[in-house]
């Protein structure tokens, strides 16, 4: 199997077989840092990582997996290229594809990572978007597969606002075979058409939004959540209000099932969406996750630029 030359802009990129190699290179990866055998399978490549908002994980995870598989990270603020004073996506594109061998872009509106990949000849990688957040749903499904064994059975629930970690999920449990339930308000449901495209990947009823959290957590192996105000979004106190119900705490762990685990993709607002109880008990899975973002990545990396698997 080779994903040599595509892009990864949405989790509905994979087929479930590359799902799975992707995840058993990651685990391949993790292993053989830990063991200091990591093979240069990015020697003399070179990955560009443009930033339109901030990001600590994102940026730090992907520029170490580079360096670690002996690549060289390049890494833009946005503000200062051209693009901020008008160059288009796509002539940044074309450009870029002539000095670098893969291209990572975290922006707002998800066309501009689409109109980035038709017009780079290198693989262009979403590093979130307003719409979805693959790589950061790469690193859970890797997560949730190192702790369960597998996804058969998993029962996962989104707590909160239907955001792009929300989107990437309902499409990333659809692939791996798990139930998806996202507990939101009305209004703050996520993608109708990301839904309708996870529930045509894994049937009707695997893929649910629901309105009462406890109804939703209630047998749950996997809950997660997300910030209430994700960047870009107006900071209003109505969303807090609308959301307030929607919050990860101990209460709504006690009536998920006895071995469930808590995530969350990081920055957390510690007393909003989750209490520090939850995020730092013993059900808290943040730090693993975090970490797997890197080595999620190292694989995407490797199996994008001609690795065979
Ligand atoms: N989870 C995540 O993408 O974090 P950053 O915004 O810090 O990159
Ligand atoms: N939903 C959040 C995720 C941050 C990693 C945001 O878009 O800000």
């Amino acid at each position: 199997m080779s994903l040599k030359g595509r892009d990864f802009l949405s989790m509905a990129d994979l087929e479930a077989g590359e799902l799975v190699a992707l995840l058993d290179r990651a685990a391949e990866f993790k292993r053989a840092l830990r063991e200091g055998r990591v093979r240069p399978s990015l020697q003399g490549k070179l990955v560009a990582l443009i930033f339109q908002k901030p990001s600590t994980r994102t940026r730090v995870s992907f520029e170490a997996a580079v360096r670690h598989l002996g690549g060289h990270p390049i890494n833009m603020n946005a503000t200062e290229m051209q693009l901020g004073r008008g160059e288009t996506i796509s002539d940044t594109g074309r450009v870029l594809s002539r000095y670098v061998h893969a291209i990572t872009l975290r922006t707002f509106a998800h066309r501009e990572v689409e109109e980035l990949a038709e017009a780079a000849e290198v693989p262009v990688i979403n590093a979130l978007t307003d719409l979805e957040h693959p790589c950061q749903v790469l690193a859970d499904l890797f997560t949730i597969r190192e702790r369960f064994g597998g996804f058969s059975g998993i029962k996962l629930t989104y707590l909160g606002d239907g955001n792009n970690v929300a989107n990437s999920l309902a499409l990333g449990c659809a692939l791996a075979g798990m139930t998806f339930t996202a507990a939101s308000p009305p209004g703050y449901e996520p993608d109708e058409a990301i839904l309708g495209k996870a529930r045509s990947m894994a049937g009707e009823g695997a893929v649910r939004v629901v309105q009462d959290p406890r109804e939703a957590v209630s047998g749950a192996h996997v809950l997660y959540t997300d910030v209430w105000v994700s960047m870009g979004q107006g900071d209003e106190a109505r969303r807090h209000r609308d959301l307030r119900p929607y919050q990860l705490n101990r209460e709504l762990l006690e009536l998920a099932d006895p071995d469930a685990v808590v995530m969350h993709c990081l920055p957390a607002h510690r007393g909003q969406e989750i209490t520090d109880e939850v995020l730092d008990g013993p059900c808290s899975l943040v730090w693993d996750q975090a970490e797997n973002r890197m080595h999620a990545q190292a694989a995407l990396l490797c199996l994008l630029m001609g690795e065979e698997v």
